[in-house]
């Protein structure tokens, strides 16, 4: 596991920005898994800033973003599917029918989510995997639970993971309970990591993450085993290591 502290959250974005680009450039028809949070905001600012500056073409690139909240339609203004197109979709070149999301609304739930991890295996695998981390040590939504799941699946979310996203919803009641979330074996298959953290509230997850110990208690944890992982921080969210 590396670990990249940055001063602040611009660098940090335009590190991972880096990273990401570079990952494209390398192989234009790269695999990209993607986070949606506040976190990558300002990554994806960056992305496409470097395609406006005709830096890097993701016409070739297919993406798997992470989770989506279950149940919410696409067209919500606080699903993940509309997050992604109004954060960076509609503002780059890769081709809507490369870009994958889990469904927030699916007639048979569980098929939808073997038919996701079929859809990532016949792509031959994640090529670089991008994510951000809860408060509590989720990545995806895999939350902290006594089991994790290894495959895309449907999960309830904990009380305090639909306090903290409360934020975004005009009240804690429109907030949904479950999310469709890859797997910590989906995530954990990805060739190559970067987790993106910043500020004082990530601070103890990203302590628990990399402590040298594996627990269902911080899922983050379990990144530790991977041969390819870089944290990217910024000094908050460093501060207790
Ligand atoms: C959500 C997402 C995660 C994300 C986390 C952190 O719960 N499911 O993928 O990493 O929130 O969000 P933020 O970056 O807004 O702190």
């Amino acid at each position: 596991m590396r670990i990249i502290v940055e001063s602040n959250y611009d660098e940090m974005s335009k590190t991972a920005a880096r990273i990401v680009a570079d990952q494209v450039k390398r192989k234009p028809d790269c695999v990209l898994g993607l986070a949606t949070g506040s976190t990558p905001l300002g990554m994806y600012r960056e992305l496409i800033a470097m395609y406006q500056r005709n830096e890097v073409d993701f016409s070739r690139v297919k993406t798997f973003n992470l989770d989506e909240y279950y149940p919410l339609p696409a067209d919500h203004p606080q699903s993940y599917h509309y997050f992604m197109y109004q954060n960076l979709f509609k503002h780059i070149n890769v081709p809507r029918e490369q870009i994958h999301i889990p469904q927030g609304i699916a007639a048979d739930v569980e098929k939808a989510c073997q038919e996701y991890e079929k859809a990532i295996n016949a792509v031959g695998g994640i090529d670089l995997q991008v994510l951000g981390i809860g408060e509590n040590g989720h990545i995806g939504f895999n939350e902290p639970a006594e089991r994790m799941h290894v495959a895309t699946h449907l999960t309830d979310l904990t009380e305090e993971t639909v306090r903290v996203n409360s934020r975004f919803f005009s009240s804690l009641s429109e907030v949904p309970r479950q999310a469709v979330t890859m797997g910590m074996g989906t995530i954990l298959k990805a060739r190559r990591i970067i987790l993106l953290a910043n500020g004082p509230r990530k601070a103890q997850a990203i302590k628990e993450a990399v402590s040298g110990y594996i627990t269902s208690k911080c899922p983050a944890s379990f990144l530790q085993v991977h041969p390819d992982v870089i944290l990217i921080l910024d000094r908050e969210a460093a501060s207790l290591l």
